[in-house]
């Protein structure tokens, strides 16, 4: 155990891999132990290809429009992965050596989150219901564009914001499965409950860090949360944008859809905070100095306030017509 007073978040850190090396094998399957995008979608080897594309073609025609466009929001999002691991790299005081534990679970998060967009993708180009075309540009815009997660490159700001999005992004992919086994495609509702389950391991993992931070470094702990929550937690696909469209101006319309048909809501974001004070025990925290105290006393009342101006906001009802819809 290393001294709050002394440690430095590098320390910490350091401290940490001991930690993380133990539980990379809970946090990450092997490669054998994984599912691959090919198990859920049809095989072009086989001569059922063509048959079951037609299927799924026809089970796709019924899925809404909302849906569609949150599908191909997710998939997007999914797709700038290039983004999240440079950045993942580039946070302070993480060990660079190939071998070290920390390297090993981000190269291990990065190659798992890869089949995300490989299998949302393969299914949306399949579905025919969709302008590829118009899909790609965004992606590589976003992936262009890069995000601001205002976390600069602290570790404990970035645990907090990684332990955020992973499990909103647990939320929304496991709403879009049972959305779309309600409109009658098992395949995708499989498919999106594979990437959901991924998601909550991940989530599992970054609120165990932090969790361990909060054993070291308390106040420094405290007071990056509470930052983290009064700047807002951002999606990581916050500057997503059409062809024709300034920076940032899609990103809206798609969770507004999301709103709509419920897959991520104002109200899960309260609740996801609500999650994590309980996750991190922070009402029952020790070893806080008088900010510490002040950043718990923001962070504890802060789901109340959330929820009061929840109940003021409307769902948005304006549709809006995308390009990536053919
Ligand atoms: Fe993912
Ligand atoms: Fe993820």
């Amino acid at each position: 155990m290393i001294t709050a007073a002394l440690a430095s978040r590098a320390e910490v850190i350091k401290w940490m891999e001991s930690f993380v090396s133990e539980k990379l094998s809970e946090f990450l399957k092997t490669v054998e132990d994984s599912w691959q995008p090919a198990d859920l979608l049809p095989d072009a080897t086989m001569d059922t290809f063509l048959d079951e594309i037609k299927d799924l073609r026809e089970r796709a025609r019924d899925l809404s429009y909302d849906l569609m466009a949150v599908l191909v929001g997710d998939t997007i999002t999914e797709e700038a992965l290039p983004t999240y691991e440079s950045w993942l790299m580039t946070i302070d005081g993480l060990p660079q050596d190939p071998n070290g534990p920390w390297m090993k679970w981000n190269r291990g998060w990065t190659a798992e989150e890869n089949r995300h967009g490989d299998a949302l993708n393969r299914y949306l180009y399949l579905s025919g219901r969709i302008n590829m075309r118009e899909m790609e540009a965004s992606t590589q815009y976003l992936i262009a564009d890069g995000f601001d997660l205002q976390t600069d490159s602290d570790p404990y700001r970035s645990f907090v914001y990684t332990s955020f999005q992973e499990t909103a992004t647990n939320i929304s992919h496991r709403r879009v499965a049972q959305i779309a086994k309600r409109q009658g495609d098992l395949q995708l509702a499989k498919l999106c409950g594979h990437v959901a389950a991924d998601e909550a391991r991940h989530a599992k993992a970054y609120k165990a860090f932090v969790s361990k931070i909060f054993e070291a470094d308390p106040n420094e702990m405290m007071l990056a949360f509470e930052d983290m929550m009064r700047k807002k937690i951002v999606m990581p696909a916050h500057y997503m944008r059409e062809l024709g469209v300034d920076l940032g101006k899609t990103f809206g319309h798609f969770t507004d859809a999301a709103q709509r048909i419920g897959v991520y809501t104002s109200a899960d974001y309260t609740d996801i905070l609500e999650g994590l004070i309980d996750e991190w025990k922070i009402e029952t925290l020790t070893g806080l100095n008088e900010a510490g105290e002040r950043a718990r006393d923001y962070v504890m009342a802060l789901p109340v306030r959330l929820k009061r101006v929840a109940e003021r906001m409307k769902v948005p009802s304006l549709e809006y017509k995308f390009r990536w819809i053919a």
